[in-house]
């Protein structure tokens, strides 16, 4: 179970990001998160706060990241950038528990304007609840490191 959170979005991700917030104060107060911005709806460029979050989980100064932006691309290749990040784009529940059990993805991105809410907060807690399986997951999730670092 992750212990350390970082959260952070651009303005297309702005409102997701404060309900996010809340359901992990609800739902997981033991957690803590730490809110990396931005702080309103204001127009901003989302590679800045894809790599804070990206820059926080490579460096382990937190466990994993929650990530949104409009469409949840943009920064979610701001946040793979950092070859120790594994961000998982997921649109589905069933992609969020595979993103934990195969890909041991340490960062959860989503678009505010693709998926609804209720769905997005399904995706958090399964992302929040689901272990790797590792095993032969271990294998290929090691080569993904490999291939970061060259
Ligand atoms: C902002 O308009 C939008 O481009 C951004 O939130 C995101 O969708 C980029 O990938």
């Amino acid at each position: 179970m992750f212990q350390k959170l970082v959260i952070a979005s651009d303005h297309g991700g702005f409102s997701y990001k404060e309900e996010i917030k809340v359901f992990l104060a609800r739902e997981y107060p033991n957690v803590s998160v730490d809110d990396l911005g931005t702080d309103s709806t204001v127009s901003v460029d989302y590679p800045a706060f894809g790599m804070a979050a990206g820059n926080a989980v490579h460096s382990g100064r937190a466990d994993a990241g929650i990530i949104i932006c409009g469409s949840g691309v943009g920064i979610s290749i701001a946040a793979n950038r950092f070859s120790k990040v594994r961000a998982a784009l997921c649109t589905h529940v069933t992609m969020a528990r595979l993103s934990r059990e195969h890909n041991d993805a340490n960062i959860f991105a989503l678009g505010e304007r693709i998926i609804g809410i209720e769905v997005a907060l399904e995706c958090v807690r399964v992302f929040m609840d689901t272990e790797f399986e590792g095993g032969r997951h271990e294998r290929r999730v090691s080569q993904l490191a490999v291939v970061g670092d060259q």
